[in-house]
């Protein structure tokens, strides 16, 4: 249609990545490159643009010296937030109320950076515009460290935290022998309930390095007397040992470790606990049943925002899924999601698709059984030559008084 405005609105959703803005910037200069007339970003996701909250991303964004720092900027640069749309039926009013504001700005396509909550919004609101004939097209830019986006081979920000999570998981193996003491170190690593990122610790396991003794993953009941026994058991072959939990882990009845700790319950908007204290739990219980020097250190948001030693390749497939959504969106694609698609190791090479958010949203993809050892306390070889190539390549910062650079939103 003649005179028609091709604007575009992105946003970013749930945890933050080290990946997530280059993503932003794939959509951003994609769009841009392609012709879009403006590029808006909502400023905390969907719940700041149901307040009326965006900006103009090019008054941000002024420079190819933005675009490099941007990309190397951890967290959320529009701001981001874990809010959960009604159901349809249950609530036309918050879908009215956004498809104005859209359509108030000329909105073209709509792109959201997220997990599997976030592809839920993305399927209700292309789901509603299906359903009022609105020619706005909506797609999902797949993120999350904890790589549980199903389909997809693999999610940006994943090989980033990854190669975090094996580095310092190294460092932290070699601080363990600096005495001639026996001591148990326990790192706990996010993921929720997939094992992806813990498992990642194997990755230390190198020709100066033999990574963590034991791994444990969510995917596999928790036993905690069995894992009392297994420390008993290693004691006796070595001084220091290291054993990576992941966040998620839980015991037969589906209570997690953490929950055993005195911390208070929290959830957020879609229902999900936020889980910590494992590794502080477990370490007590060992301090208590085997008395030797113990230590828990929990990886929490660090292994998420440390952008100073970020994977080049995810770095680059970030963006990669940014630009395929807008090319996929300008075409007249609506309802998807960009996927990646693996097509072999060694070489890793590497496609983007596109697919259905309809079989996407809300589903949580675990690490297979056959990932995991036999005994339920390390990651296989097929695990390992998956994320390898992840982390492989590194994207320096760029450093202003001895320190990365970010960009950050300027105040209005
Ligand atoms: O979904 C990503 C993630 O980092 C999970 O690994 C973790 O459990 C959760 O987010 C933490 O949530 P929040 O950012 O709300 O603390």
């Amino acid at each position: 249609m003649q005179g028609k405005k091709k604007n575009v609105i992105v946003g970013q959703s749930g945890g933050p990545t080290a990946a997530i803005n280059s993503s932003l910037v794939g959509v951003y200069k994609t769009a841009i490159d392609r012709g879009a007339d403006r590029v808006y970003g909502m400023l905390f996701g969907i719940q700041g643009l149901l307040e009326g909250k965006y900006v103009d991303l090019s008054e941000h964004i002024k420079n190819d010296l933005d675009i490099e720092i941007l990309k190397r900027t951890p967290s959320s640069f529009l701001g981001s937030c874990r809010y959960k749309l009604p159901e349809i039926e249950e609530n036309r009013e918050v879908y009215k109320k956004i498809f104005r504001i859209l359509e108030e700005l000329e909105i073209d396509s709509f792109f959201y950076i997220g997990g599997n909550d976030s592809m839920d919004t993305i399927k209700k609101l292309s789901d509603y515009g299906t359903e009022v004939h609105s020619p706005i097209r909506f797609m999902g830019v797949p993120k999350t460290i904890d790589n549980d986006l199903d389909v997809t081979d693999h999610t940006p920000g994943y090989g980033s935290a990854a190669k975090y999570i094996a580095s310092i998981t190294k460092e932290i193996i070699r601080d363990g022998l600096v005495y001639d003491l026996e001591s148990i170190t326990i790192i706990e690593i996010m993921g929720r309930n997939a094992g992806w990122l813990a498992g990642a610790a194997a990755l230390s396991n190198c020709e100066d390095c033999e990574g963590p003794d034991m791994i444990f993953l969510p995917e596999m009941d928790f036993d905690i007397e069995k894992f009392i026994e297994k420390v008993r058991n290693l004691q006796k072959i070595k001084k220091s040992i290291v054993i990576a939990v992941s966040e998620g882990i839980h015991l037969a009845d589906g209570r997690y470790i953490c929950e055993l700790t005195e911390t208070i319950d929290q959830t957020d908007s879609f229902g999900h606990k936020i889980l910590t204290g494992a590794a502080r739990y477990l370490a007590a219980k060992v301090i208590k049943e085997v008395g030797c020097k113990t230590r828990a250190i929990e990886f929490n948001t660090l292994q998420r925002c440390a952008s100073h030693i970020v994977s080049r390749v995810d770095i680059t497939e970030a963006f990669q899924v940014g630009g395929a959504a807008v090319k996929a969106a300008f075409e007249g694609e609506t309802g998807k999601m960009i996927i990646l698609k693996r097509i072999s190791d060694d070489p890793y090479i590497c496609v983007t698709d596109i697919f259905d958010i309809n079989k996407i949203a809300n589903v949580e993809k675990k690490v297979p059984r056959e990932w995991i050892n036999e005994s339920g306390d390390y990651v296989t070889q097929q695990f390992i030559n998956y994320v390898k190539p992840l982390i492989q390549s590194e994207l320096t910062p760029i450093m202003t008084n001895g320190l990365p650079r970010h960009l950050t939103l300027k105040d209005e």
